[in-house]
């Protein structure tokens, strides 16, 4: 695996996380030359799992590349710990590989520890990571870089936890923010990341963060979730139903217009202030022409495509199981959990600003809240109770476009 140049200076990278992708990230970065890995997991004894399971031997990744060959890497990470007091000092490079629920918990606990002049990176960040950063980062964090990657590098799964990771696939293009805030890192912040990621995927820097915002992969699952069970009888279900491939008529019509409203969102931030290039924002059946179109059978229309996209064969809705073997949706699945007030409810905030309406965003929203049993929107307004527990801008005092457009 050829890989981008070494970084000038000797990278001390702090992974955040112990799931799949921190799995990943952490057995690439710690086989690259000049980068030394320590890991943070802050959730219940994880660290402490990890640590005794990977002892003295060695952490694999499996990593199958695009032409079906696959590559072994081995490699040890510095520490692993949650402790981070030990972990974060002398770390010049943060990375958060977590779901977006847990990142409040990693901010708060590095914040105290913190270097000026870091680069903090959330691969991925999922919608509002910037607003956070800056909230809890306290005076060192106002000198550290915010880098946020719109989705993860690659699909991967744990083989064996603390031991061995598989890549399933990387994907081609992978695109960031980066909002430097006089940030004096001592090495090149994007070709460093890919050096750490590897060749594939290609890193892009997209023109601001409010695009990666309301490009965020959070846009599919709520409105397909609302799509599909709004009107469920509560009945457990034979067999789990596909998720993309069982696409109905009326949930592509909601993402159509869910898609739509953002694009309008895009477009609003453009008119009022020209200098933001929101061209990174397109409809979702633009997207998906664009990054799938070699996986896609039949291209006529979004619904269509979505149900014959080859990359999705198979996945069903996520869904418990009955005591009698039968299934019921699974609605603490992170398409709800986390893709609703870190995702769903953030686009819904920045519209909201750009005094656009989004009459599909709301009623995908008045479900979801329903079902979660939160309150987030209230008569057509975010002031619900649960939003301290959103990344939506207004829980972060951003009560403007020019507040929006203006973080630097
Ligand atoms: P994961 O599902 O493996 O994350 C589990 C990890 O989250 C745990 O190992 C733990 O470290 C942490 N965690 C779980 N519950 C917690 C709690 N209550 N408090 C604190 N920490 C807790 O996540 P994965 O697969 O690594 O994904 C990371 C992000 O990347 C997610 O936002 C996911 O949506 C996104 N993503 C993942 C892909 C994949 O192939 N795995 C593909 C595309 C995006």
């Amino acid at each position: 695996m050829a890989h981008a140049e070494k970084p000038p200076v000797q990278i001390n990278l702090l992974v955040c996380g112990g799931g799949n992708g921190a799995h990943v990230l952490t057995g690439l970065a710690s086989s690259r030359p000049g980068v030394k890995v320590n890991v943070l997991s802050l959730f219940a004894d994880e660290a402490e799992r990890w640590r005794n399971k990977l002892a003295d031997q060695y952490f694999v990744v499996q990593f199958k590349e695009k032409d079906g060959t696959s590559d072994i890497i081995t490699s040890r990470p510095n520490m692993i710990t949650n402790d981070p007091q030990k972990a974060v000092p002398g770390c010049n490079l943060i990375i958060f590989t977590v779901p977006a629920f847990a990142h409040e918990g990693y901010f708060k606990a590095i914040a105290p520890y913190i270097e000026p002049n870091t680069v903090i990176v959330g691969l991925p960040s999922q919608p509002g990571f910037q607003f956070q950063c800056c909230d809890l980062l306290g005076i060192a964090g106002k000198t550290c870089a915010i880098v946020s990657f719109e989705s993860l590098p690659w699909a991967c799964r744990i083989e064996t936890f603390g031991r061995m990771v598989q890549v399933l696939g990387p994907k081609d293009t992978l695109a960031c923010s980066i909002i430097n805030r006089g940030c004096r890192s001592l090495f090149p912040i994007l070709p460093t990341i890919q050096y750490v990621v590897g060749k594939e995927p290609k890193l892009t820097e997209a023109a601001n963060y409010l695009s990666i915002n309301l490009l965020a992969d959070a846009v599919v699952h709520p409105p397909m979730m609302y799509g599909t069970w709004k009107d469920w009888d509560g009945q457990p279900m034979a067999e789990k139903p596909l998720f993309y491939q069982g696409l109905s008529e009326f949930c592509a019509e909601m993402l159509d217009k869910v898609s739509n409203e953002l694009v309008a969102t895009a477009k609003a931030i453009h008119q009022k202030y020209p200098d933001m290039d929101m061209s990174d924002v397109i409809h979702l059946f633009d997207w998906y022409k664009l990054n799938y179109k070699d996986s896609i059978a039949d291209m006529s229309s979004l619904r269509m495509a979505m149900k014959t996209c080859s990359a999705y064969n198979g996945l069903c809705h996520p869904m418990k199981e009955t005591p009698d073997g039968k299934f019921v949706p699974d609605f603490h699945y992170r398409y709800m959990t986390e893709d609703i007030p870190f995702g769903m409810v953030v686009f819904r905030g920045i519209a909201e600003l750009a005094g656009v309406a989004t009459p599909a965003m709301d009623e995908t929203l008045y479900w979801g809240q329903k079902i979660l049993g939160k309150e987030f929107l209230v008569d057509g307004k975010l002031e619900g109770k649960d939003m301290g527990m959103t990344r939506a801008p207004q829980r972060f005092h951003f009560h403007s476009l020019f507040d929006l457009v203006n973080l630097r």
